[in-house]
């Protein structure tokens, strides 16, 4: 059943918990864009902060109210991101799960805070919770505000390719259905009161993601003028704050859940524009109104 609602509504995630036997909570709601972030971060601290805590807070009394098997076989699988961490230098070993966290933008901020909350309710109250923190996905459906999908939509659309500063930023890129499988696994498997990081053993530089990109798309939807879809990029302004480099080590997860990225960044590229390519009507949808306004704010007219 979908029920669309607001984590911040105390009282309907309430009624949601008791009147459906809820068996565990996967927390995936999350205002996850760091340019929006920087533009508006109240709308972070109200999801990610306060929101996070509600679900914490209508979670526990539900998790309290079950009979005692079901309550030990209850979870709270919290979604994060590697961002906490913060900024890797070049030589850096990749992050582990012992590794402070050092957040920098008011997305990562708000992230930490509400990791934070998350692993008090285990130490305080006891509440069956596993947190996991993840690289950079990339897949169908992501929303073309994030470098991918935007990169696909702007080259198909004749449109700058935007690269902030130096295009050297380095991330680690994970298919979106390597990272729903390791959360699956954790659910299944993981240790309450456990974090496990998620990874795809794969930095790449953003330029290098955005040439893999053009050259896909050369071979699968070339240019009219026959030209390069390269010539489109153009370096912009940097992000603000922006991190430099981040990576992951996700050998806990291997080694204790048997979990390992499926696709390589070959594959997984390639699965991506195809879908892109196939659902330019999908994109077309949710390229209208309000992220008209978005792009125009961020990259100019
Ligand atoms: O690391 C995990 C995180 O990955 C998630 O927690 C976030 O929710 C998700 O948005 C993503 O954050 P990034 O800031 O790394 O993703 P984004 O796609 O916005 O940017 C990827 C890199 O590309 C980053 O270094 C900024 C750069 N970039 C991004 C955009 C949108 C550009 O150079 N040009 C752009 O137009």
């Amino acid at each position: 059943m979908f029920v669309r609602g607001d984590i911040c509504d105390g009282p309907l995630v309430e009624q949601l918990l008791a009147g459906h036997g809820v068996r565990a909570i996967v927390h995936f709601a999350a205002e996850s864009h760091v340019d929006r972030s920087i533009h508006g971060p109240e709308d972070f601290i109200r999801t990610n902060v306060v929101g996070t805590f509600r679900l914490l807070h209508a979670a526990r009394s539900h998790w309290e109210s079950l009979p005692s098997g079901a309550r030990d076989a209850f979870r709270f699988v919290h979604v994060s991101t590697d961002e906490v961490y913060g900024s890797l230098a070049p030589g850096d070993a990749p992050f582990r799960e012992d590794r402070a966290y050092e957040p920098n933008s008011p997305y990562s901020a708000s992230k930490a805070a509400s990791d934070h909350l998350v692993r008090a309710y285990h130490h305080t109250y006891g509440l069956p919770v596993i947190t996991t923190n993840c690289s950079n996905n990339y897949g169908p459906l992501q929303f073309p505000e994030k470098l991918i999908p935007l990169c696909i939509h702007h080259a198909l659309a004749g449109r700058p390719l935007p690269i902030y500063g130096d295009g050297r930023q380095v991330r680690d890129w994970l298919y979106v259905k390597d990272h729903t499988a390791a959360i699956r696994r954790v659910l299944e498997a993981g240790t309450p009161g456990e974090t496990y990081n998620i990874g795809g053993w794969n930095e790449q530089p953003n330029l290098e993601v955005v040439h893999a990109l053009c050259r896909l798309l050369d071979a699968e939807r070339p240019r009219p003028d026959g030209r390069g879809y390269a010539e489109q990029i153009t370096f912009v302004k940097d992000r603000p704050g922006h991190d430099r480099r981040y990576a992951v080590d996700a050998a806990k997860i291997a080694r204790l859940l048997g979990w390992r990225p499926a696709e390589t960044f070959e594959t997984g590229l390639r699965k991506t524009v195809h879908w892109y390519l196939d659902n330019q009507d999908w994109v077309a949808d949710i390229t209208s109104g309000g992220y008209r306004d978005w792009i125009a704010r961020q990259y100019g007219p």
